[in-house]
């Protein structure tokens, strides 16, 4: 068992549901072991201005149901330079923190394992309604994220029905399109289209044409931001345009944007929270770190960070040169395997869709 005094969380990127959840479990477990917790307020940019305040098992009530997170989040670019990781590491030195969970996407993992390679152990909690860490089969805030996107798209579809209009609808997901797809769903859209998938944009059309010539009132299509057009625009906005000229359905388009990544989470989104910041800081106490927290078939577990880091970059063909070098056979076809599982799930849903979205 790790000889730990404190430990330190931060919460990094874009905000997610579920957030302050991760962070009260990993306070709560943390302090229930007798290890002290402080939270660093502003993501990595509070742990270069030494923006650190104790945390105590009442610090972090009453915060499980809440949207954003109350430790502040950043995007911070001086975290990438040498001199910025060095004043980091000076606040670590200066609180004696001596390890630190990071909640956030894949840029919080990058910096989680620049801290322990320059002796902070860390490990990272994946937080992000995107659900783009290939790794892991769930981010913390995915869930509300969705349920938000689908209410939002439940309250277009009676005002599109009542006007026999057709909506589109832009999502958040950044190059990922697990929201938009699984929204469309669930909310009875007549397509989804999405950065990993073709499109077929003469067939939604002549679908939308037919199914209004039959007499449907009310069409749903669900863009994700992450699909542009060959000169940059982002395609829903062109998408919804073309419906209107080419199918004669007039043709409203809404982007939900940050909306939906505010709200109470949801009961998937605390639960998992707790159970993975429970985890972190289980691992951390085992002195193992430079991990992430990882929900594979229904189970938490935890996966290398650098593992994840180049997983994430394998699948989404972002993979630069000597990525891959530190890695063994065995692992990048693990990575392959991983890929596969990724494009067909994403797959078998979306063939689910053409075939109820009649
Ligand atoms: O990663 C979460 C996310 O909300 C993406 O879906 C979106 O592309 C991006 O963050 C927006 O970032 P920002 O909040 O910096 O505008």
């Amino acid at each position: 068992m790790a000889k730990f005094r404190k430990i330190g969380i931060l919460t990094s990127g874009g905000d997610a549901p579920g957030m302050n959840a991760a962070v009260r479990a990993v306070a709560r477990k943390a302090l229930d072991e007798g290890v002290e917790v402080v939270g660093i307020l502003g993501g990595y940019s509070g742990l270069i201005k030494d923006n650190v305040i104790p945390l105590t098992p009442r610090s972090v009530s009453n915060i499980i149901s809440r949207g954003g997170t109350f430790l502040y989040s950043d995007r911070c670019l001086e975290f990438k330079t040498e001199e910025g990781m060095q004043k980091a590491i000076e606040t670590c030195k200066k609180h004696e923190i001596d390890a630190i969970v990071a909640c956030g996407g894949d840029g919080t993992f990058r910096g989680a394992t620049d801290l322990t390679n320059r002796g902070i152990p860390t490990v990272g909690v994946p937080c992000t309604i995107d659900n783009d860490i290939t790794a892991t089969d769930y981010t913390i805030g995915f869930d509300t994220a969705m349920n938000t996107t689908m209410h939002m798209i439940d309250c277009l579809r009676d005002t599109c029905v009542s006007h026999a209009r057709c909506n589109v609808v832009e999502v958040m997901g950044r190059d990922c399109g697990a929201i938009a797809l699984n929204t469309a769903l669930a909310s009875g859209a007549v397509a989804a289209v999405l950065p990993e998938l073709p499109f077929d944009e003469a067939e939604i059309l002549t679908r939308i044409k037919t199914l209004a010539a039959a007499g449907k009132r009310g069409f749903l299509v669900v863009v994700s931001e992450g699909v542009v057009t060959e000169d940059g625009k982002k395609y829903g906005e062109v998408l919804a345009k073309k419906i209107e000229a080419e199918t004669g359905v007039e043709t409203k388009f809404a982007r939900l944007a940050h909306v939906v990544r505010g709200g109470n989470p949801t009961l998937r989104d605390r639960f998992t929270a707790t159970e993975m910041g429970v985890h972190a800081v289980e691992l951390l106490m085992d002195g193992k770190s430079n991990l992430v927290i990882c929900e594979i078939d229904g189970k938490i577990t935890e996966l290398d960070i650098n593992y994840a880091l180049i997983a994430d970059r394998y699948y989404k063909k972002k993979l630069k040169p000597g990525d891959l070098d530190a890695f063994c056979a065995e692992d990048v076809a693990k990575m392959e395997a991983l890929a596969a599982k990724r494009h067909e799930e994403l797959s078998v849903i979306y063939q689910m869709l053409s075939e109820t979205s009649k």
